[in-house]
Order: structure tokens, then C-alpha cells, then sequence
């Protein structure tokens, strides 16, 4: 959340004139045509949207909640929206799944499958599907209190149409602190419990429970270690295999602000897990992004073994700026969905993101260019690929007919992503910038890019190194250059996900 007190935040909102001018239906015939409405990217019908939430897998469907406000294209009281999908990147809109209530608004958090029906909330044969988020009460907060962040659980027995809230929340109070929330949950197999990472200030907590109904504080992570340049939010933590076959557990955490390229970004830690205690491997700050626009990304609970993927999704923007981008009818996007895996480069461990291989159901109309440095791009919406044999690459650029342009150098061991003429900026001072990757010695063989009406998102070397950042030109791009050395480069164009 923004460093701006909420009772500011409100005004602000009010100020913009508060839903009337953006409100959209969905009977809109518009929707998703409108100008920068990405077409292979998740965004919600209509109004605001911020981070992902409650991410589970169930009976065939993947689940996408998110922080969603209903009135207005600027933040306001959170609710969570709703979409479903079978294959993760074709979604189908839900109606809203929380609602604010007495505790407050429903701020991030996540969902689990309780299996066991260890809360009881469900039954045996039909077990129930559990929420747990935090409640904000701003009115509280607006008083000076500062236990006004507050975990609590919904549940739902039909696969997450309808809701109940938990009669006896809060499931955990506030011990006296502001920033107390974004509980992310999961069972822990060895130890027969559940987990909760919150994120507190700037560190994290962890919890354990035997029912998802009481919780007992397990311990603390993160005091000394970790970028803190800003609060800690959205935490995550799961098990992965490294490349030797032994398990690793990561911990991700989003900052705001205190990213490396200015505002929110998600760092990470890989360590050990006990089943009450994260320890790190080591200090090293680890960014999952070096793009300006992926924030408060989790991980999908309850994928299947038979899958056995780690499954993420972040918000494809950036608090410095999210209320303000040039968009009419509604905010922000998601990234596309990416498959995280544990490798060992140079001695050191690093999550790699990759593209999920469903988006490769949206290719049409492949073109291979060998060592041409010049050609046109098929639509608005591209996936490119180029290989580069010997390393030796030294720019990307993609341009429309006006001249704006969006710039890759890879040059003095780094990775330069340039959006300074990309279009449309002025609606924020720190929007038009160069944001800049570390590449470490790392010789760059391939680079995959996702294109879409109002993004780029850059994967390095099969997702060693990965930028993802927001644009708003005017007209499509519509030529890619290349300079360097030798390369290949297929070309897609990508079918629209919502016709
Ligand atoms: C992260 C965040 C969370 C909070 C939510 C409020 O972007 O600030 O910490 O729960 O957004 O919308």
C-alpha cells in the first residue's frame, strides 16, 4: 500500500470524481477493445484493480481473486474480485467474491483447499474452500489506532461462487502493530499444519495453526537481511527443488517502495524451512523482476502433483503510479502467468521465470528472420524470439510510425530497458525512465518477448533475468531493429484471449 495515509488516499479518490465518468457495465460492447486494453494479459472488466489474491487450483479450475475496487478507476475500500480459468491465460469474469463488512475492507491474501476439512467448515466429501485476508478498518486507522489490520477467513462449498464469512473473526488480532497483513497460507505436510506468512512492518511473521482457526505465533524473519527500503508486503513461501535434486524453500517478499528501479518491486530469499522457521542461505537481495511493473506477486496454491509446477502471477504495475496511468474504463493488468524454477548459475541459486507453455496456444502466423536486423511485426500483440549464438547482442528496439520507442541495450555488464520515448508519460514524473538489470557476467543466448497493447515483458536466457514494464504508445509498435552479432528471430503474432 502507498506510504499516503489512507484519510488522503480517500480525498484523493473523491477528488477524481469518485466512479462517476469510468463506470462500465459489462454489458459494454467495448469491453476490451478499448485503447491500451491488453489482449493477452488479464485486467478486470471494468474499474480499479491492484494485487493478485486467493490463488488455488480446484477441481479443474484455476482461481485469480484480486484487490479490486468496484466504484472507481482509482484504489478505494478493497474488495476481491473474481475470475476462473482452465488453462490460465483464457478467463472467465466472476461476480465479486468479498465484500467490505464490520471488520473493515479485504485487503491481499490467499486461499487454500482444506482437504482434510481440519477447520471444519466443510465436510468430508466436500471440502471446503478457505480465504484468509486481511480486514483493514480504515475508520480505525483515520482515529490514530494502530490495530486497525486484522486477519480473517471466508469459506465457500461451490468452488468459490458464494462466500461465507467466518462467524468468529478475526482468526488472529492485532498485537499493536500498523502494517499487519497479506497472510499466505499452506500446509506443511512433515509437521501437519498450516503455515501463515505475514508480512509485518518490514519483516515477516510466521504462524501455525492446526485448523486455520487458531493461530500461534511460530517466529520472525527478516530483521537485518533483505532490501528495506520500504514496507514489507505480500509474502510467499513454498519448497522447490534445486538442480542437485535437494529441496530449497523461497520466501518472496514485495517492498514498496525500494525497488531497484524505483518504487515496488518483489525481492526474494532462498533458505530452509523446519516448519516454523525460514533461514537463509545467505544476505544476497534477489529482485524476481527488474522490471518497474510486477508487484505483489504470489504463487498458486493446491497445483496438482501430477503438474508439479510453481505457478505465479504479479501485478503489472507500480505504486509510484498506478492511479494515474492513462487508461479510461479501468486499472492495470496482470502478468502473464510464469512457471518458477530453482537453478544453480555461477555457485549461486536463482529462481528463473518462464512464460507458462499454455500461452503458446495464442502463436499464430510464425515468421524466422536469420540475421535480418529489420522487419516489420506482424500485430499489436506479439510474442518475439531471438537467438543469439554467440552473445553478442547489443540492442533491441521496437517503434511505431510516430517514432516512439522502446530500447534493450545490453551493454557494460547490464541490461538497459528504456521507455523514456515509449508514448504517452507525462501523467507521472518518474514514468518515462531507463531501468537498468545487473547481467553479472551473464552471456545473453536468447531473449523472449511478450508484446501486448500496453506492456513488455523481457525474459533473458530462458528466464534467468526478467523485465517487466507497462507503455503507452499512441499506435502500435510496428518494427523491431537488432544490432550485434549474429541471431534467429521467430516472430508470433498473439491471438486476443477475450474474443
Ligand atoms: C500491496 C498492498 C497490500 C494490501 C493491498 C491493499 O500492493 O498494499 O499490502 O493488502 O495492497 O490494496
Amino acid at each position: 500500500m502507498r506510504n499516503l495515509p489512507i484519510a488522503i488516499i480517500a480525498l484523493l479518490w473523491m477528488q477524481c470524481g469518485h466512479g462517476s465518468e469510468t463506470t462500465q457495465t459489462e454489458s459494454n460492447g467495448d469491453m476490451y477493445t478499448e485503447t491500451f486494453r491488453p489482449q493477452f494479459h488479464f485486467s478486470p472488466p471494468s474499474q480499479w484493480m491492484n494485487d493478485p489474491n486467493g490463488m488455488v487450483f480446484y477441481q479443474g479450475e484455476y482461481h485469480l481473486f484480486y484487490q479490486y475496487h468496484p466504484e472507481s478507476t482509482v484504489w478505494g475500500p478493497m474488495h476481491w474480485g473474481h475470475a476462473v480459468s482452465k488453462d490460465l491465460v483464457h478467463w472467465e469474469n466472476l461476480p465479486i467474491a468479498l465484500y467490505p463488512d464490520e471488520l473493515g475492507t479485504i485487503f491481499s491474501g490467499s486461499a487454500v483447499i482444506d482437504h482434510q476439512n481440519t477447520s471444519g467448515l466443510g465436510s468430508d466429501d466436500n471440502p471446503p474452500m478457505v480465504a484468509i485476508y486481511t480486514n483493514h478498518h480504515a475508520e480505525k486507522e483515520q482515529a490514530g489506532d494502530v490495530d486497525f489490520q486484522v486477519q480473517s477467513i471466508a469459506y465457500s462449498l461451490d468452488k468459490g461462487r458464494s462466500w461465507t464469512k467466518y462467524a468468529k473473526n478475526p482468526v488472529l488480532d492485532n498485537p499493536g502493530i500498523r502494517d499487519f497483513r497479506d497472510p499466505k497460507v499452506f500446509w506443511h505436510g512433515p509437521t501437519s499444519r498450516w503455515v501463515m506468512a505475514l508480512a509485518v512492518e518490514k519483516v515477516i511473521h510466521l504462524y501455525t495453526s492446526e485448523n486455520l482457526l487458531d493461530w500461534t505465533f511460530a517466529s520472525e524473519f527478516g530483521e537485518g537481511i533483505g532490501a528495506k527500503g520500504g514496507v514489507w508486503e505480500c509474502p510467499d513461501l513454498f519448497p522447490m527443488n534445486d538442480p542437485n535434486g535437494s529441496e530449497k524453500w523461497v520466501m518472496l517478499v514485495s517492498i514498496n517502495p525500494g525497488g531497484p528501479n524505483l518504487g515496488s518491486a518483489t525481492q526474494y530469499f532462498i533458505g530452509n524451512f523446519d516448519g516454523k522457521q525460514f533461514t537463509p542461505l545467505d544476505t544476497v537481495i534477489r529482485w524476481i523482476d527488474y522490471g518497474p511493473d510486477n508487484y505483489a506477486g504470489v504463487t498458486w496454491s493446491n497445483i496438482p502433483d501430477t503438474d508439479g509446477r510453481r505457478l505465479f502471477i504479479g501485478w503489472m504495475s507500480n505504486w509510484l503510479y498506478a492511479g494515474a496511468v492513462p487508461t479510461v474504463t479501468w486499472r492495470s493488468a496482470k502478468t502473464i502467468p510464469r512457471s518458477l524454477s530453482l537453478k544453480g548459475i555461477h555457485g549461486k541459486h536463482l529462481l528463473h521465470s518462464q512464460p507458462i507453455d499454455e500461452l503458446q496456444g495464442l502463436r499464430r502466423d510464425e515468421t524466422v528472420f536469420l540475421d535480418e536486423k529489420r522487419f516489420d511485426l506482424p500485430s499489436a500483440t506479439s510474442e518475439i524470439i531471438v537467438e543469439i549464438p554467440d552473445g553478442d547482442l547489443e540492442s533491441i528496439l521496437v517503434q511505431n510510425d510516430s517514432g516512439e520507442q522502446v530500447i534493450l541495450r545490453f551493454a557494460d555488464g547490464k541490461l538497459e530497458l528504456d521507455r523514456t520515448q515509449s508514448g504517452l508519460s507525462d501523467f507521472h514524473a518518474d514514468f518515462a525512465n531507463v531501468h537498468t538489470a545487473p547481467l553479472d557476467g551473464v552471456s545473453v543466448t536468447s531473449v523472449q518477448i511478450f508484446l501486448d497493447s500496453s506492456s513488455i515483458e523481457v525474459f533473458i536466457n530462458s528466464g534467468e533475468l526478467v523485465m517487466t514494464a507497462i507503455l503507452f504508445p499512441t499506435e502500435p509498435y510496428r518494427t523491431l531493429e537488432l544490432t550485434g552479432g549474429m541471431t534467429k528471430t521467430r516472430v508470433f503474432s498473439l491471438a486476443s484471449i477475450w474474443k
